[in-house]
């Protein structure tokens, strides 16, 4: 039995922690000890500082649910969300890249009709986005599930509307030709929620808590392998320091202004609107799984 001291300390918990069968597990374990005691070697917190952290945590915790996610949003604005996200997908493909699920995906969606509209009522101007969804053979790909959210023409999602009904999210489904079309309202760019554990946080930074305007996708067909990304609006001025890192070249889009006329789902609107076009590009799961 080796008695305790500063400097052993590290090593007697990682032989301690040597002992999980599970060897992932075991992995995960001594490394967490590795790197969590090099932290607080590093910045020797008072114990002041220490129950602040743990306070910090288990308040960043405790105002989590399934509508309002501090947690990942913490993730999110250290970046770790996005490294996650870029170490599962390293291999270029030419398929549609990911990028972050955010805090703000709400879980069984209303099924919409081709070219319905998932802002009902909501402000905003009105946008249509269309598009197809293709295998990277080019072929289109029928019956892909494609779930949105976003936020409303005044930067709000469901969550923060307080709203019971479903808000400015819709599942919609490809046509026999790969298609699908959307009919929304822009978002515009908006901040992360500063009222909680991480806007504190960042009030104390001068980092900017902006996030350029966005819709966000989940894409998934069966035999393929889904994708969680965002289609960011072209032009926006927080393009280049989004908050939680999350915008990719590709994933950039224009929105080109109509001043009225016919839309791509065939009404005709006498005020102006938006068309967004989007392909989205699925790689085959076998494909996926051999890249990983
Ligand atoms: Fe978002």
């Amino acid at each position: 039995m080796s008695y305790v001291t500063e400097k052993n300390l590290t090593d007697v918990v990682l032989k301690r922690w040597e002992d999980i069968p599970d060897p992932r597990l075991r992995e995960i374990m001594q490394s967490l000890i590795k790197h969590l005691h090099a932290f607080v070697r590093d910045i020797e917190p008072t114990g002041e500082e220490w129950f602040k952290a743990i306070d910090f945590i288990t308040r960043t915790g405790k105002m989590s649910d399934n509508k309002r996610q501090e947690v990942i949003l913490f993730s999110d604005v250290t970046g770790v969300s996005m490294l996650v996200d870029a170490i599962n997908h390293r291999v270029p493909t030419g398929a549609t890249p990911s990028t972050v699920e955010g805090p703000f995906h709400v879980a069984d969606a209303p099924h919409i009709e081709h070219g319905g509209s998932m802002a009902v009522g909501a402000p905003g101007i009105p946008t249509f986005v269309t598009g197809t969804v293709r295998g990277l053979d080019g072929k289109p790909i029928a019956g892909a599930i494609l779930d949105l959210w976003q936020t409303d023409g005044e930067g709000l999602y469901e969550s923060q509307r307080g709203s019971e009904e479903p808000w400015m999210r819709g599942i919609y489904h490809s046509q026999a030709d790969g298609s699908y079309a959307v009919r929304t309202v822009a978002p515009i760019a908006y901040t992360i929620p500063m009222d909680g554990t991480v806007g504190a946080l960042m009030d104390k930074t001068e980092i900017s808590h902006m996030r350029p305007a966005h819709i966000h996708f989940a894409v998934s067909a069966p035999g393929h392998k889904g994708v969680v990304t965002h289609l960011f609006r072209k032009g926006d001025q927080y393009i280049e320091t989004d908050v939680v890192y999350g915008v990719k070249e590709p994933l950039i889009v224009e929105f080109t202004k109509k001043s009225g006329g016919k839309t791509p789902t065939g009404e005709v609107l006498n005020e102006p609107f938006y068309e967004v076009h989007y392909d989205f590009v699925l790689q085959k799961e076998a494909a996926a799984k051999a890249a990983a």
